[in-house]
C-alpha cells in the first residue's frame, strides 16, 4: 500500500478549521492523479470525507478511476458525497458491524468489520480485506489519522510526502505516529527526493525496506 500526504513546510496537512484546498501546487495534484491512475483502490477516511467532500477519481490525467472506499465505521457519510457519486466505479463503505448508518445511493456497496470499543477497525484486517476484495494496489490518501495509523500498523510500503514552500503555523499536525523515546527507534527509511519546482519536493520513502 502507498499513502501520500501533501503538507507545508512546517509539516501542517490543513488549517485548524481544516482548510486543506490547496496546500501544494497543480504539479502537486497531477502528481496525487497519476497515483491515483495506478492504484486499485483509494481509501480515505471519514474525517477527510466530511472535510473535503473529494471526489477521488481521475481529472487531471489519462486513465481508469480506481475503486473509492471510504472507512465509515459509523455510518456518518452523506448520501450526497461526491466519492458516492455513480461513475460506474466500485464505491464501497466500511461499517462496523451493527451500524446502519446514513442511506447510500444505488450501487454503492456497504461492508460491516468488527470494530473496537471507540468504534474504530484495525488497519491491517481492513488491508486483508481490501486484498479478499481483489485490490492488490491501494493508495492511502488521507487524512492524517488513518495514513498514521497505517504506518503504524506496518501495513504502508510506500510513502509519497509533498512538501510544499508554505508555512501555516498553525493548524493539523501531518503524520503523528506511536511515540518513542530515542533517535535510533525513529524511521529512517531509503528517500528519494523529487524536486517538483518553485520549491515544492516529493519525498518517496521506501517504508517496507528493513
Ligand atoms: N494535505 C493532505 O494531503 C490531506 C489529505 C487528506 C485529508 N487532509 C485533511 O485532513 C483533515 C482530516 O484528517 P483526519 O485525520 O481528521 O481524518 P481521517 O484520517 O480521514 O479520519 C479520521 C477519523 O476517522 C475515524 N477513525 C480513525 N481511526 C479509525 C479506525 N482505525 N477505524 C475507523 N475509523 C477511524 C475517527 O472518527 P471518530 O473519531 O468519529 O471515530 C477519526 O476522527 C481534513 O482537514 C482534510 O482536509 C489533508
Amino acid at each position: 500500500m502507498v499513502a501520500q500526504l501533501g503538507q507545508s513546510l512546517d509539516g501542517r496537512i490543513a488549517t485548524i478549521t481544516g482548510d486543506s484546498r490547496y496546500i501544494g501546487s497543480k504539479t502537486s495534484l497531477v502528481h496525487l492523479h497519476a497515483l491515483r491512475a495506478h492504484v486499485d483502490a483509494v481509501l480515505v477516511g471519514i474525517g477527510t470525507v466530511l472535510a473535503d467532500d473529494p471526489q477521488l477519481n481521475l481529472r487531471l490525467v489519462e486513465g481508469r478511476n480506481p475503486a473509492r472506499v471510504i472507512i465509515d465505521a459509523k455510518g456518518k457519510v452523506p448520501y450526497t458525497a461526491k466519492c458516492l457519486a455513480e461513475d460506474g466505479t466500485r464505491r464501497i463503505l466500511l461499517r462496523a458491524e451493527g451500524v446502519t448508518g446514513e442511506r447510500v445511493p444505488d450501487g454503492v456497496e456497504v461492508k460491516h468489520l468488527p470494530a473496537d470499543k471507540k468504534g474504530h477497525f484495525d488497519l491491517r484486517f481492513v488491508a486483508r480485506c481490501l486484498s479478499a476484495l481483489g485490490f492488490d494496489k491501494v493508495l492511502v490518501e488521507g487524512g492524517a489519522r488513518i495514513v498514521s495509523q497505517s504506518i503504524d500498523m506496518g501495513i504502508i510500503d510506500r510513502l509519497h510526502l509533498m512538501v510544499s514552500p508554505v508555512i501555516l503555523g498553525s493548524g493539523q499536525t501531518g503524520l503523528d505516529l506511536k511515540p518513542i523515546k530515542v533517535l535510533k527507534e525513529a524511521k529512517r527509511p531509503p528517500t528519494e527526493v523529487i524536486l517538483l519546482g518553485k520549491g515544492e519536493v516529493l519525498f518517496d520513502c521506501d517504508l517496507a525496506h528493513k
